[in-house]
Formats: structure tokens, sequence, C-alpha cells
């Protein structure tokens, strides 16, 4: 059709779950609603007192005006309050933060500010896809490395050593990983650090599930020097159950922050006064409120294990995050082939682990933003396929 869209958009299709809620509301029309499993979209809501600074704030006649791009000073000094309290990472809030619309903005942000047309990046194989669509929408190359189990979902640093990485530019990380659940370590830091200075390569670390079924949350910028080599994202989509608010952070050294701004500011406008308001008192939220959240979602996350159990997928019980990672067992092609079974006969949508890469194919992942009674019902549910299949 005429006008024809432009040729970056090549290669790029409708993000996988915005196509998959297309298909699961068409089935919702006839027979019992599929239970959806799929999206890591916190189901509870921040706290009262969050909630109600956007109420007051916003029946305020003051604040209705366009907003600084770089955030107002009270959320930057928040946000290099919660680096410093919860990471042990210090950030000058007038230079080192940017306040985002969300984390994933951020990938697409720090695409086209570094990227030229066929620079290329390293991206995680399994990883959040936006780090690949994002690439290549700048115009730039992904090189997968791929993250193996038996490697405790890593990089496999010498293989890549081994490689041509002199036209690499980024590398995009993520630990807490999602899909894998794999925790981080100050070792696998410390060498991603190193590597981006080995290498002249801007370690990308994008960070928004360190808060969730993770005893430490760990910033990569607390590794010595890591601000002259890495930026890290980070969100309180899932953290604080602020998704739909779309609030997230980028944090680096000025240079880095003024980089990125200077896409971003012709991009958007800085964010809804009270919504940052909101977002700094969300950011002095203490433990015992992220530990009973995290008490939440552990009690999910056994049912999740069940579930699993009952699909004779093998699981690791150390993960962390949002979502439990599954392999899915032999009887199976690949995850898909066991989420559309699921699907089509327990009506339990699960996510496929190929949509994360080629080496998630063998595995599915479950997200814990569910009421247990609906785990219960999932489980249920798919009981009742498992012993038809037997
Ligand atoms: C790894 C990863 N990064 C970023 C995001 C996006 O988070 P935000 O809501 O801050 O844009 C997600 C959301 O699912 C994610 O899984």
């Amino acid at each position: 059709m005429k006008p024809e869209v432009a040729g970056r958009l090549n290669g790029i299709g409708e993000y996988y779950f915005s196509q998959k809620l297309r298909e699961i509301e068409e089935l919702n029309k006839n027979g019992e609603p599929i239970i959806n499993l799929g999206i890591g979209s916190p189901d509870m809501p921040p706290p009262p007192e969050v909630i109600k600074v956007l109420q007051d704030e916003s029946a305020k006649s003051n604040v209705h005006a366009y907003q600084s791009y770089k955030g107002v000073p009270a959320l930057r000094k928040a946000i290099a309050g919660w680096y410093q309290k919860w990471y042990g990472v210090e950030v000058n809030a007038d230079t080192e933060v940017l306040p985002l619309i969300g984390s994933k903005e951020g990938i697409m942000h720090i695409s086209m500010a570094y990227l030229n047309e066929g620079d290329e990046v390293l991206v995680p194989n399994p990883g959040y896809p936006t780090y690949r669509s994002a690439t290549l929408l700048a115009g730039g190359k992904c090189i997968d490395y791929e993250l193996k189990e038996d490697n405790g979902w890593e990089p496999h640093f010498e293989a890549l050593e081994r490689e041509d990485l002199s036209k690499v530019k980024l590398m995009w990380v993520n630990y807490p990983h999602m899909p894998t659940g794999q925790a981080p370590s100050r070792e696998i830091f410390e060498k991603l650090v190193a590597f981006g200075r080995k290498h002249n390569i801007l370690i990308c670390h994008d960070n928004p599930y360190s808060f969730i079924l993770n005893e430490k949350p760990m910033s990569l910028l607390s590794v010595e020097g890591a601000k002259d080599v890495a930026l890290e994202l980070n969100s309180l989509s899932k953290s604080h159950n602020m998704a739909g608010w779309r609030i997230g952070m980028l944090c680096g050294n000025k240079q880095r922050i003024e980089d990125v701004l200077r896409f971003k500011s012709n991009m958007d406008s800085g964010m809804f006064l009270p919504l940052q308001l909101a977002a700094t008192k969300a950011l002095t939220l203490d433990k015992k409120w992220h530990d009973e959240l995290n008490t939440i979602y552990k009690k999910r996350r056994e049912k999740v294990f069940e579930l699993l159990d009952n699909l004779d997928c093998i699981y690791n019980r150390e993960q962390v995050g949002l979502f439990v990672w599954a392999k899915i067992p032999g009887t199976y092609l690949d995850g898909y082939a066991l989420s559309d079974d699921v699907l089509k006969n327990a009506r339990v949508f699960i996510t496929p682990g190929g949509i994360f890469g080629s080496a998630g194919d063998k595995y599915v992942r479950v997200s814990l933003c569910s009421t247990e009674e609906k785990f219960k019902e999932a489980l249920d549910r798919i009981a009742k396929i498992s012993v038809q299949k037997a």
C-alpha cells in the first residue's frame, strides 16, 4: 500500500504479546476465559501513600505545564538516594541521572544515541526482545551471544573474545536475567566491566528485576570504574508495582547522560509533575514493603512450581525475578508446542521460551503476576490435561 512503510521496519514484527493478546481475546469470546500467565505486569498496586501524592498533586492548578526534559530535582535526588541506599552506588543527582518513561524507552534512546548504520551490538540469546528490535530500528546489527544453562546463563567470555569485536559498540546485559531468572554475582559484573573496558564496548545493563525475590539488589555501577564503560537502566515497573505509570531511569556518567538526552529531548518532553512526585515518594519505600511483596510472590512461585511439575518441566528453584523459567519435557518439540497444547486444552497461556531467542526454544516462562487463586485454577485445569496425555 502507498505510501509504503519505511525500510527500517523490515524484519520488525508486531510485538509478540500484542499479537497474542488479540488471539486470547478471540478465544475468550467462546468458552471459559483463558488464564493468562504470560505477561510480567504486576497485578498489585503501589502503596496508598504513593497514589495519594499523585491524587493530591494533580488536584493543584499549577502542575499541568511542560516539565524539564531532565526531570525535577526532587525526583533526580530521590533516584540518587535510592541508588545509594540499596546498591551502595553514588550517582550525582544533577548530572548522572536521567528519569525515563519506563526503561523500555531507554533501550531505544541509547540505541538511537550511539548506533550508526551497521554498528554491531551484542544481544543476549535468550533475552528481552526489545534489545534486538531497538538495535535494528536504529540501523545496528545484532550479534547474538548465547547464554547456556550449564554456564550459569552467563556470557561465554572466552568464546566472545575469539570473535572479531572491532565493530561492536554496545552490549546489552540484564541480571537478574529475564527470562532465565539468573541472579547476578559480583564476579559476572566485574567480568562485564573488564570486558567493556578491554574492547571499548559500552555495557548497557538493564536492571528492572533486582527487587523481586532477590535477597540482595545489585547494580553494575557498584563495580569500581563501571561508570567509564557502562550505563544502567532501572525501573519502578516491577519493583514498585507501577508498570502502567511508566517510570524508569538511566544512570551513568555525565557525558553519557548528555548524549542520551540529546536524542530523548527531541523525542518527548518531561513527565507529568504529579507522576514525578509520586515516583519520588515510591523511591522511599522501606524494606518491609518490599519484603511483604516478595512474601506474596514466594507463595505464588510455589504454585507455579507445582504447575510446572504437572507438565513434567524442570526448573531451578533458586531463580529470581518475576517469572519461572523451565525446561520442557522431551515429549514436546519446543516451548511453542507445549504452550499451544496448554492454551488449547487447558485454556491457560504460558509463554514459549523461543520468543526470547532460539536458545530459549526448549523452555517456557510463567509469570508470577496472578493471584494464588488463579494459579490454583490453572493448576486444576492443567492437571486434567496431563492425566489425558498420560
Ligand atoms: C528485561 C526487561 N527490561 C525492560 C522491561 C521494560 O520495563 P519498563 O516497564 O520499565 O519499560 C522489561 C519488561 O518486561 C523487561 O523484562
